[in-house]
């Protein structure tokens, strides 16, 4: 039966939301449309010319996830054009290059606003509209896995089986809050804003999926390193010596696309639940 999808932050090309755009709108049943949003109008028309051209049904809608109203009116498009949604990819994403004079403290403001508040705000807008068997992904990263920058006080309450958005909301607060002092190592965060944005995000999908209907799909996947402008893409010297590397251990952007496609396209119905709620990396379950 026919779908439709919406994916976020799928203007760049090459980009991993514009190839998880392409992947859709060529692997869901015949009929299907993907939604392909940007929050930059110009680029995201452009994005959607391009797939056209190549046959694909998408339709371009504006959208900025730090931007009530943007979302709200993403809300009232799909609601009324199509009454529902199947697959919701939450791919935007906002790193600052580790060169960006820009003060830590508000890297961390603004970071954990769009990877974390940002994703939150899209789905608890769309879920309404969410129809039974849904997908829901979210592109989250490796650099949140909880590794020993974490203090095991924070470790134990982001693993907490009982965990609810409010508790997490506490964590991503104390953040910003202890970033804005520069204390946030010293009270157990890791020292990096788009790691712990992340982190947030990974559990943010574990939490959700707890209370989601079966058989629908809920999970945070890691891309990889790919070439793109976030990684890869920027002219700074990290980001040339990152296009380097993902030659060895790194993807295209059309790589770091194959899991979140495989997972709302391909993987069957009777394996969802041991997806579910996981953080996935390679088509393979991992550590959160
Ligand atoms: N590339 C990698 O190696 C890698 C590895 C792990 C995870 N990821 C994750 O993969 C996702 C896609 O990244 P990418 O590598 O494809 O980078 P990208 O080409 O820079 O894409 C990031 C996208 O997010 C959009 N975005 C940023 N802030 C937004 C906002 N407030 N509202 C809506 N859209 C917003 C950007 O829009 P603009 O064009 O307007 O800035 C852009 O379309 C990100 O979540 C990233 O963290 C990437």
């Amino acid at each position: 039966m026919a779908q439709v999808a919406l994916v976020t932050g799928a203007n760049r090309s090459p980009g991993i939301g514009n190839e998880i755009a392409r992947g859709l709108a060529q692997k869901l049943p015949a009929g299907s449309t993907v939604i392909l949003t940007s929050r930059d109008r110009a680029m995201g028309l452009e994005a959607e010319a391009g797939l056209k051209e190549e046959g694909l049904n998408v339709v371009f809608q504006q959208l900025d996830v730090c931007d009530a109203a943007s979302v709200e009116a993403l809300q009232a498009f799909v609601s009324t054009t199509f009454g529902g949604l199947d697959v919701i990819v939450n791919n935007a994403g906002l790193a600052f290059p580790m060169a960006d004079p820009t003060p830590f403290p508000e890297q961390a403001r603004r970071t954990v606003e769009v990877n974390y508040y940002g994703t939150k705000r899209v789905i608890e807008s769309l879920r309404p509209l969410l129809r039974p068997g849904f997908c829901l992904v979210g592109i989250s990263s490796t650099a949140g896995q909880l590794g020993s920058s974490w203090s095991p006080a924070l470790k134990q309450r982001l693993l907490a089986e009982d965990l609810t958005v409010a508790g997490l909301d506490a964590i991503a607060e104390e953040f910003v809050a202890a970033a804005a002092t520069g204390r946030h190592k010293d009270l157990g965060f890791p020292g990096t804003a788009y790691g712990t944005s992340k982190t947030l995000m990974t559990q943010l999908h574990r939490v959700l999926a707890r209370d989601m209907p079966s058989p629908c799909l809920v999970t945070a996947v890691c891309p990889g390193l790919c070439r793109t402008y976030m990684a890869t893409g920027r002219g700074t010297f990290m980001s040339n010596v990152l296009w380097l590397v993902s030659f060895v251990v790194g993807n295209s952007a059309a790589g770091g696309a194959d899991t979140p496609l495989w997972l709302c396209c391909e993987l069957p119905e009777e394996d969802r639940a041991e997806y579910h709620g996981k953080f996935v990396r390679g088509r393979a379950i991992c550590a959160y």
